[in-house]
């Protein structure tokens, strides 16, 4: 899997992610980070292949991963939600794609079904049954390696134990950020050979923790670090979570930054007191704590990590 990847949630007005995948392919950018839920994946197809037209890059130079939404993890509905995402994206197979969430909910027309009290309606899926429903889609061509996203420790332990798995997740996707370091998760997806993909290095697409006067760009310690190698504190982040092996994946559709971001790959790094502080950020304050899911027999985020 390539190091840094582009997200591609939440753009403010259609087609503004097509041009965002456009100038990524230029910048050198080869993995792209799609899910059903975001609505999108039409546009990011038509970004990916107005590029192969031009014949500035051929789809085996490209990992493209999407992800099974919740309202679809009943084995029967695992194909129908990854062909759509393959027409969405008109692509005949994924590099990836991965269980955006270990809770399945009620399927049917609503992307979160919400009962009177506004929390999620389940379903009554097992995610073991949905990782058998993922790996029929490696058999059938239709992907080339499956994984998780949001689960917790003994989540991704449940799928490494389960009798009779034929293909293991290659990465359990997680929100991360200096932060939220994870590092008790990290070292135990690694310690199991399963690959950590890092989203919202940057701690998220609305600088929500500026209302809380939190935000990470303007941490002093980030800051400090960033002169001292004539950085931004972007790349500083992202430069922090590819040191620590991970894959990172980041959302832009600013030509500027969207160069800049991939650029911390090469002819830099991080001294090792520099990982120390960075590491020492640490406040355990995760953004996507899904609040309307809680209650959730699979809720990922009651136990430490
Ligand atoms: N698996 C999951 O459950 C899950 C959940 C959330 C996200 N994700 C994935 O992870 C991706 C990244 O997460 P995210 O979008 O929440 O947050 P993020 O990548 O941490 O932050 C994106 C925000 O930072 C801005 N930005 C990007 N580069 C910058 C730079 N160099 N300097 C200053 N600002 C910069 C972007 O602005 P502009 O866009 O305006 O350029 C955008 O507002 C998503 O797009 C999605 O693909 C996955």
């Amino acid at each position: 899997i390539p190091t840094v990847g582009l997200g591609t949630w939440k753009a403010a007005y259609p087609g503004e992610v097509t041009e965002a995948v456009k100038a990524a392919i230029d910048s050198g950018y080869r993995l792209f980070d799609c899910a059903y839920l975001y609505h999108n994946e039409s546009e990011v197809g038509a970004g990916i292949h107005c590029k192969i037209k031009d014949g500035a890059i051929n789809r085996e130079d490209l990992f493209i991963s999407s992800k099974l939404w919740c309202t679809y993890h009943k084995k029967s509905l695992v194909k129908t939600a990854c062909s759509r995402s393959l027409k969405a994206l008109k692509l005949d197979y994924l590099d990836l794609y991965v269980i955006h969430w270990p809770m399945g909910f009620k399927p049917g027309e609503r992307d979160l079904p919400l009962d009177r009290t506004s929390m999620v309606i389940p379903s009554d899926s097992d995610f073991l049954d949905t990782w058998e429903a993922m790996e029929d889609l490696v058999i059938a061509g239709l992907v080339k390696y499956i994984g998780v996203s949001n689960f917790n420790h003994q989540q991704l332990q449940r799928i490494l134990d389960k009798p009779g798995l034929r293909f293991k997740p290659i990465t359990n996707q997680i929100e991360c950020h200096p932060y939220l370091n994870q590092k008790d998760l990290i070292k135990f997806c690694q310690s199991r050979n399963v690959s950590v993909t890092v989203y919202r290095p940057l701690g998220s697409s609305w600088r929500t923790w500026t209302l809380e006067g939190l935000d990470m760009m303007d941490d002093p310690v980030i800051e400090k670090i960033a002169r001292k190698h004539n950085k931004s504190a972007a790349q500083i982040m992202i430069r922090f979570q590819i040191q620590r092996h991970t894959i990172v994946i980041v959302k832009s559709v600013t030509p500027k930054w969207i160069r800049e971001n991939i650029q911390v790959v090469f002819n830099f790094e991080l001294t090792e007191e520099d990982m120390e502080a960075m590491l020492e950020l640490n406040r355990n304050r995760r953004l996507a704590t899904f609040p309307t899911t809680k209650n959730h027999k699979d809720y990922p985020f009651h136990i430490e990590y």
